[in-house]
């Protein structure tokens, strides 16, 4: 699809949200782990386990039929060594039924990326803003803002993708810099805060339909306040029973 089509991607966490945007049409579902901070409340996705994702990733792929899933490595699962990474990779294929994982980082996993892909296992990489990394980039800043910082990534999404990752995600990155790694890669990237000329882009789910409790970044665009529309239906619900409107004939045997 690179050059021919914008690539659209999306997260999902459950069998709903799975279903919902695999029938929007949506190419690509992302299990990501923010998971954590989103369904499971977590205060970031440090906290989340590969046994949490692959129980998501089970539900997600019963929902998804058309739409690619890659199911998200989360921290500590593949940062001790190659063979972690592949071991966690396979089991992730194997329960969750996820096509293909993502991982985070750069020149510093290439040696990982290619290993899982020897293994069988496709591998979508993630470089620039790494969510799980936030405590060595003193939290959550755009990336790649000095030349030398700018090179260090390219240099990074280069080495992934020469280690075989079939796409990388660029996160919180400077627009330029999201042309510059997407015309210097041959794979597919996927630009979340990384500006238009990504070759695709993703969001997560909450972010885009208004069901996020907390900060939203500045790069999000939400498209709908369904957390809004679920309260209002829940509190006309609890009046109807404390009113004694619920239920009523037609509602009962
Ligand atoms: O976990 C996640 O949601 C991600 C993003 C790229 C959307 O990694």
């Amino acid at each position: 699809m690179k050059g021919k089509t914008r690539i659209t991607a999306l997260t999902a966490y459950d069998y709903p949200t799975a279903r919902l945007v695999d029938e929007s049409g949506i190419d690509l579902i992302l299990v990501g782990d923010s998971l954590g901070p989103t369904a499971l409340g977590y205060p970031s996705t440090l906290p989340v386990t590969l046994d949490e994702m692959i129980h998501a990733a089970r539900a997600v792929t019963r929902g998804a039929t058309r739409a690619l899933v890659v199911g998200d490595l989360p921290f500590g699962a593949y940062h001790e060594s190659v063979e972690q990474a592949v071991r966690s990779s396979i089991r992730f294929v194997k329960e969750g039924d996820v096509a293909a994982v993502k991982l985070e980082g750069g020149v510093e996993r290439a040696a990982a990326v290619r290993a899982v892909v020897d293994a069988g296992v496709p591998v979508m990489a993630h470089v620039g803003l790494r969510p799980q990394a936030m405590h060595q980039m003193g939290g959550f800043r755009v990336q790649g803002k000095t030349d030398e910082a700018a090179r260090r990534i390219v240099e990074d999404a280069r080495a992934v993708t020469e280690a075989g990752a079939f796409s990388v995600v660029l996160e919180g990155i400077p627009a330029a810099l999201g042309a510059e790694i997407t015309a210097a890669v041959d794979v597919p990237t996927i630009g979340i805060g990384a500006g238009a000329e990504c070759d695709g882009q993703i969001l997560v789910f909450t972010d885009v339909v208004g069901l996020t409790f907390g900060h939203v970044p500045r790069f999000v665009r939400s498209y709908a306040d369904v957390g809004g529309v679920v309260r209002a239906a829940l509190e006309a619900y609890r009046e109807d029973v404390v009113g004694g409107e619920f239920p009523g004939e037609a509602e009962s045997y």
